[in-house]
């Protein structure tokens, strides 16, 4: 337990509450965390503690910084030029902005999956695969396994199971988001960041990728960008708003939902702004 785990109100203000404990503690924690993109401060102190085994919604109007913070996580954002941060995150009680930090062995900690889905152009079993791939496993038992493994957990392996190798792109786009996860998960991370997955979604592979996330839950640590406030009642257990670059209010989903404590929450949550 670090100072942040036991009493995350000590660092993060009069905005913040306790959110919803009952996962497996704590391995996701960011630190008054800053960003710039050069002189333009996108993130301001953003301070909360995600917990493993329970999905974290974060929400808030276009352009509040929710992929940044997303793409912090798994450092991202890295390669942006005039980039600069301060403050930590950290995963596992380890601040990955350390220099020290392994930046390839952290994102392979985190899986991620866009708004857009992005299968590579390859057959459907390659685009599972490829983190191993990378990780030069050749073993094909291992790999045949690990594709059906993680295609049975996306829940897309009966319906790709006669055509593994066929091109990906030939895929619907609820299966192709389906297949992103399964890529996501097939490299077993710890974490796994989802920025707003089902926007290109109909709804009923919308609620299929929902029954997904409920199930996945158990095993990751998972964090949702969704601008779906349906969406993050049904599947998140906390709710992180964010506004104007800063982490306004962070709780249970439902007292998010039914009794936030802050104006701008709740003028979000009734649509009278975003
Ligand atoms: N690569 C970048 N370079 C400069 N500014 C950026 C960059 N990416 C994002 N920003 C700026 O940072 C702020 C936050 O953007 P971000 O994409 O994180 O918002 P968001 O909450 O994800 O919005 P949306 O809901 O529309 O996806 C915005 O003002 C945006 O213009
Ligand atoms: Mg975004």
């Amino acid at each position: 337990m670090n100072a942040l785990s036991s009493a995350p109100e000590a660092l993060s203000g009069p905005t913040v509450y306790h959110p919803r404990a009952g996962g497996q503690g704590h391995n996701l924690e960011s630190d008054r965390f800053n960003l710039w993109y050069g002189a333009t401060q996108a993130l301001f102190d953003v301070t909360f503690a995600v917990e493993r085994g329970l999905v974290t919604a974060l929400i808030g109007p276009s352009g509040c910084g929710k992929s940044t913070l997303l793409r912090a996580i798994n450092r991202m954002n890295d390669l942006i030029d005039g980039l600069k941060v301060s403050g930590e995150i950290r995963v596992d009680s380890r601040n990955i902005y350390s220099s020290d930090t392994d930046v390839i062995a952290l994102r392979k900690r985190m899986g991620m999956v866009f708004q857009k889905p992005n299968p590579f152009p390859m057959s459907i079993v390659e685009n599972v695969i490829y983190p191993l791939r990378v990780d030069g496993v050749r073993d094909r038992r291992l790999l045949a396994e690990t594709a059906e493994r993680a295609l049975t957990d996306a829940a897309l392996w009966d319906e790709v199971k006669d055509r593994l190798q066929d091109n990906a792109l030939g895929l619907s786009g609820g299966q192709q988001q389906r297949l992103c996860i399964a890529r996501a998960i097939a490299g077993e991370p710890d974490v796994l960041l989802m920025d707003e997955p089902c926007s290109a979604l109909d709804p009923i592979a919308t609620a299929r990728i929902e029954e997904l996330i409920d199930e996945l839950r158990e095993q990751y640590t998972i964090v949702l960008v969704t601008h779906n406030m349906q969406q993050a009642a049904r599947v998140s257990d906390n709710t992180a708003f964010m506004y104007l670059g800063r982490l306004i209010e962070y709780g249970e989903t439902e007292a998010i939902f039914t009794a936030p404590r802050d104006t701008r929450t709740q003028g979000y949550i009734t649509g009278r702004f975003g």
